[in-house]
């Protein structure tokens, strides 16, 4: 299938909200969540469409604290004031948009998106067994808690600014 990343809005969080029950009964959050996600940094949110249009994916991510994933279905209230990291707090495709490389996509916009900020790290909670998956996109397991997500959940980084040596 070809599909394409695209900036969310929030005409598409009825999009979203469908599609996360669908891919993510396990892990449930309130649409809320999604809302609030993207009013409080919209260039971190995307939308993955078909050719035909329709949504079939959706990726959220925010300023974040290394070592400190949010709990599942929490409110944010604010980004953090000191941010040192980009977390994808979650990635979601439809079964039919899968294995097209869409992850691969979607971490081209997320590390300058990172740089451009000066967050030297990617973050997420693999989730699904999928953290060797990620580990093959260059994401490496840190010692942190995932809190709420539970056994089998795995906290993951990925460089995005090699710290610049001193002098
Ligand atoms: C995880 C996910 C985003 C990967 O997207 P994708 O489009 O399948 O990934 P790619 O096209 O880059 O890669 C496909 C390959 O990764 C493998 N893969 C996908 N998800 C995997 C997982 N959870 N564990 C291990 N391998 C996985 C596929 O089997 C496929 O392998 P192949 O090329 O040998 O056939 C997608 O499967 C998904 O939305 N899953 C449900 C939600 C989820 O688990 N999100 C992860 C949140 S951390």
């Amino acid at each position: 299938m070809t599909a394409a990343w695209r900036a969310l809005a929030p005409g598409d969080l009825a999009a979203v909200a469908r599609i996360a029950a669908q891919v993510h009964p396990n892990y449930p959050e309130r649409p809320e969540i999604f809302a609030e996600r993207l009013a409080l940094f919209p260039a971190g949110c995307f939308l993955l469409v078909d050719a035909q249009g329709q949504a079939c994916g959706y990726a959220l991510s925010h300023p974040g604290t290394l070592g400190a994933p949010p709990p599942l279905d929490s409110l944010l209230g604010a980004l953090p004031a000191a941010a040192d990291c980009l977390y994808l707090h979650d990635i979601a495709l439809l079964p039919a948009a899968r294995g097209a490389g869409a992850p691969a996509a979607l971490l081209t916009l997320l590390r300058p998106l990172a740089r451009s900020l000066a967050l030297p790290r990617l973050a997420l909670v693999a989730v699904n067994g999928s953290a060797d998956y990620w580990r093959g996109h260059g994401f490496a397991e840190v010692d942190a808690g995932v809190g709420s997500y539970g056994e089998g959940c795995v906290y993951l980084v990925a460089v995005t600014l090699e710290p610049v040596p001193s002098p």
